[in-house]
């Protein structure tokens, strides 16, 4: 049985993954973005142990989820879940002043990574939108460009990758890895999303839990259980480096080595 927290699993991929944790007899914690939510959640799935409560779109809130879950204990495995999609037609910005999408879908995944006690194994989820972002190191915060919803979304989850691959290199002893979980019909995906929603969560459990040999590698990045060769500009130390130096600034928190 294995300890596992997933992030934003009040609803969509986050709760199915969740759910089939509990299906196979693993402890589950969940994470809810405010305490109507995490009622929601709870009673989605009332065998979890816990529902963490946290707003991941500030840096206070991610420092304070992080803070949460390190008082539950070291966990097996974290699922870097929660995320924000393609449709905000606006930059809207964060009270760190930040665009949410990149608070969210980056950010907050770097200061929880940061923060909470390293676990045997980090599941990052991005995206197939993450081939040919071609992500902007030096605009992060996108004030020297015209915003764009979808280019936001698809650099954030290229930057997703870059994390789980700067801490693969950074920390050996833990299996850190991506994934895109197919384009399915959650409430980000919309309902028309043509893949297969039962499919959408599996990877992200089985890099968690699972004992195959295929799960338990590190730096790699699946679709439907199998490696999917990543863009190839993820693989660049330089810019995994420059990517980890750019969270520290902007959220004041450092990653251990
Ligand atoms: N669905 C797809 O087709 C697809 C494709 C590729 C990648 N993905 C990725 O898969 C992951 C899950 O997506 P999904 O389709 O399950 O989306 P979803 O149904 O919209 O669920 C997103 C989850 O993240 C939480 N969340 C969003 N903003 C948050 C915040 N500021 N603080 C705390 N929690 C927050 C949401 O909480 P609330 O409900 O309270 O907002 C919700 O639990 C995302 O990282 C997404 O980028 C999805």
């Amino acid at each position: 049985m294995a300890r596992v927290f997933v992030t934003g699993s009040s609803t969509g991929l986050g709760l199915m993954a969740g759910e089939l944790l509990v299906e196979q007899s693993h402890r589950v914690v969940l994470h809810a973005r405010n305490p109507t939510r995490a009622e929601e959640a709870r009673r989605a799935l009332p065998e979890a142990a816990v529902v963490v409560i946290g707003d991941l779109s500030s840096i206070a809130g991610a420092r304070s989820v992080a803070e949460q879950a390190s008082k539950l204990g070291r966990f097996d495995a974290i699922i870097h879940n929660a995320g924000v999609g393609y449709r905000e037609a606006q930059p809207t910005k964060t009270e760190n002043g930040l665009p949410h999408v990149f608070a969210v879908n980056v950010l907050a995944p770097y200061v929880l990574t940061a923060l909470i006690e390293r676990p045997d194994r980090l599941v990052y989820l991005s995206s197939g939108m993450h081939r040919g972002a071609n992500p902007r190191l030096d605009d992060l915060t996108w004030t020297k460009r015209a915003w764009n919803p979808a280019e936001a979304y698809a650099e954030s989850k290229f930057l997703d990758v870059l994390i789980a691959f700067a801490v693969a290199r950074r920390w050996p002893n833990v299996l850190s890895n991506a994934l895109e979980p197919g384009w399915v019909a959650t409430r980000m995906g919309g309902a028309s999303a043509p893949d297969d929603l039962n499919q959408a969560h599996r990877t992200q459990v089985w890099l968690a839990v699972s004992d195959d040999p295929e799960a338990r590698v590190t730096g790699k990045y699946f679709r439907y259980l199998r490696q999917r060769a990543p863009d190839p500009q993820t693989g660049s130390a330089e810019l995994q480096n420059r990517l980890i130096a750019e969270c520290q600034r902007l959220s004041g928190v450092a990653l251990p080595n």
